[in-house]
């Protein structure tokens, strides 16, 4: 793809960027869309540690690494992790599922071993430290993926049963699951649509918080209603109404609502 291309399917018009400024790398980030559907083909050897050592390259809050991932291909646990992450038939089905880590046990026990302590890691920052880090990780493999003609799709969903996730997982204390990601090779029968995004102006304020988007908002939301019924997804209304429906009360959180206490359950005391 070129870069007005490449604009006009995120924005649905040409950002008229430099064409200098285009590059492979570029390339591959604005062309992302989230995969769901994949063709038989295996991912290919070393595929993932590809990724991982991508990973792994991303920086790291203190370079504490407070991150893990698991790796999991055995059918059987794809399909627990699928029933336990919203019955999403896709976990299962994906050749690959990652299950990314807030890993503070690591740092724990390296403090431990030399008999030394690690009180910070009570700490709601230290726990948002972890959760960054993972998230930061995540992307540069998925970017990896992609570039590799992957396909990945992000699973929240992993933390709506956070302790039984953990059970399954064989987690240690002060471990959590805070989101998993598909990976596989897309299905051509099936190719997901790049889903447009806000006005890049409605995202990036300049100097100082712009709150009066309205109409960037509205026209975006119109957009996304077109976008809806074009790729026949099963969304009511437009984005704004679905995006407010996400965030209405308790019960839109899918189990979400009791995550601070099944952290305290995992030996995380978010002080
Ligand atoms: C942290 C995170 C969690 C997500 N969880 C889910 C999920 O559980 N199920 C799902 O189908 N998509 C999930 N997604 C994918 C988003 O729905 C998707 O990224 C968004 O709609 C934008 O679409 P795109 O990725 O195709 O551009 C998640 C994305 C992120 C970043």
């Amino acid at each position: 793809m070129g870069v007005s291309e490449a604009t006009t399917a995120r924005y649905g018009s040409d950002l008229a960027l430099p064409a200098e400024l285009w590059n492979e790398t570029v390339d591959v980030l604005l062309g992302h869309r989230s995969v769901r559907a994949y063709s038989n083909e295996p991912v290919p050897e070393g595929a993932l540690e590809v990724m991982i050592a991508a990973a792994q390259s991303a920086s790291t809050g203190s370079n504490l690494q407070s991150w893990s991932v698991i790796a999991v291909t055995d059918p059987e646990r794809k399909a627990r992790l699928a029933e336990l992450g919203g019955k999403q038939g896709f976990i299962a089905r994906a050749p690959l599922f990652l299950v990314w880590i807030t890993d503070l046990s690591r740092v724990a026990r390296a403090a431990e071993a030399r008999g030394m302590p690690h009180q910070a890691l009570d700490y709601l920052e230290t726990f948002l430290m972890g959760s960054v880090d993972a998230a930061i990780a995540a992307q540069n493999a998925a970017v990896a993926a992609e570039s590799l003609g992957l396909g990945i799709v992000y699973v929240g969903a992993m933390r709506n049963k956070p302790e039984e996730v953990a059970a399954e997982l064989g987690l240690p204390p002060r471990t959590f699951a805070v989101f998993g990601m598909a990976v596989g090779y897309p299905d051509p029968e099936r190719p997901a649509a790049v889903k447009p995004r806000l006005p890049l102006e409605t995202v990036l304020h300049r100097e100082q918080y712009q709150a009066d988007q309205d109409n960037q908002i509205s026209a975006y939301s119109a957009t996304m209603a077109a976008f809806y019924a074009e790729q026949q997804m099963k969304v009511e209304g437009d984005w704004v109404e679905h995006s407010a429906r996400r965030v209405a009360g308790p019960e839109s959180l899918t189990g979400r609502h009791r995550l601070r206490e099944a952290l305290q359950k995992l030996g995380f005391e978010l002080i």
